[in-house]
């Protein structure tokens, strides 16, 4: 499997074998940190470009511990900080950038956006984010589902809650992908887009996944071996959306109830940061609005035994790790 010189912007772009061989090499190289067995070798002397126009915790820290360990440099660039597309053009700060790095991440906003830096840059560009798709995230989850059930195909996912962002769209083309069983239990008005439905419904058909949209949250989640949801106002939504949210979402809250009726082999799963209690200045805030101590998901499912969230976060490290690994020169 070669993916050197390959962008990493979406899964759609990549195949079922590409995606496992990615998985593979992320589990690879998650043994080999915790044997302390180093890999600073495989691109020593390499810098990157971290382009962050919204924030994070998980995905910077991610992509600047992996490059270290892979013996490489980082440079991060905030929104205030650089002239990104305020004094210079999406396609100039590609070219400028592949003089200097032989990678850049980017995290924003439209997938266009990614896509048009891809398409200037002369390095490898990774997609930290976007408004349609969160693909790194995805590998971290592909390989906790795997870690803890033992394999990927037949797995029933079922994510609760905004199905038409970044996380709904991801989990969608994740199932297809690799031949699992996607259910998005919401409202009909936060069902992923329709073509992408389409085409997630047809890559299901060659690799014995499926999709289903459903707003029955007990018929959706029943018997799910992973139950997954996310913030209900992404990043760069405007505040005024709580409201409608809390009342359009609250019914596909995940919780105790709903968990059960997944059943006890059921694994909770959430890229985070999540509302779980009141113990963030927003949590508090919507507390005060809307008297509401918890969002997505309770806080009794986020701290109990089935959730695997914190795992989760930290294999974006290493999966992130094997995306660099894999596709720098
Ligand atoms: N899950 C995730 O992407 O987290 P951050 O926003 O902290 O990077
Ligand atoms: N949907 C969330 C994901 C955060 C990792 C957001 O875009 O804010």
């Amino acid at each position: 499997m070669d993916l050197k010189g390959r962008d990493f912007l979406k899964l759609l772009d990549f195949t079922p074998e590409e995606i496992t061989y990615l998985v593979d090499l992320a589990a690879d190289l998650k043994d080999k940190k915790k044997k302390g067995i180093l890999v600073d070798h495989m691109h020593r002397g390499k810098n990157i470009a971290l382009i962050f126009e919204k924030t994070s915790t998980r995905t910077r820290c991610s992509f600047e511990v992996a490059a270290h360990d892979l013996g490489m440099g980082t440079t991060y660039l905030e929104p205030a900080s650089s002239q990104i597309g305020k004094k210079e053009s999406i396609a100039d700060t590609a070219r400028v950038l592949s003089g200097m790095f032989e990678g850049i991440e980017y995290r924003g906003f439209d997938q266009s956006i990614v896509e048009e830096l891809a398409k200037y840059s002369k390095v490898p560009v990774w997609n930290g984010l976007t408004n349609e798709f969160h693909p790194t995230q995805m590998l971290a989850d592909l390989l906790t589902i795997r870690e803890h059930f033992g394999y990927l195909k037949g797995i029933k996912l079922a994510y609760m809650g905004d199905a038409r962002y970044n996380m709904g769209n991801s989990y969608m083309v994740t199932c297809a992908k690799m031949g699992m069983h996607f259910v998005a239990c919401t409202t009909e008005k936060y069902f992923p887009d329709a073509a992408l439905v389409e085409q997630c419904k047809e890559i299901a058909a060659q690799t014995g996944g499926s999709i289903t949209l459903t707003e029955d949250a007990m018929a959706g989640t029943k018997g799910a071996d992973v139950v997954c949801t996310d913030v209900w106002v992404s990043m760069g939504e405007p505040d005024e959306v709580w409201a409608e949210r809390i009342k359009e979402l609250s019914p596909y809250q995940v919780n105790k109830t709903i968990m059960d009726n997944a059943g006890e082999q059921a694994i909770f799963m959430h890229c985070l940061p999540a509302f779980h209690d009141l113990n963030t200045k927003i949590g508090a805030e919507i507390a005060e609005r809307f008297h509401i101590t918890e969002m997505e998901v309770t806080d009794e499912v986020f701290e109990s035994s089935q959730s695997l969230v914190f795992e989760e976060a930290e294999n974006r490290m290493h999966t992130i790790k094997a995306v660099m690994a894999a596709t720098l020169e």
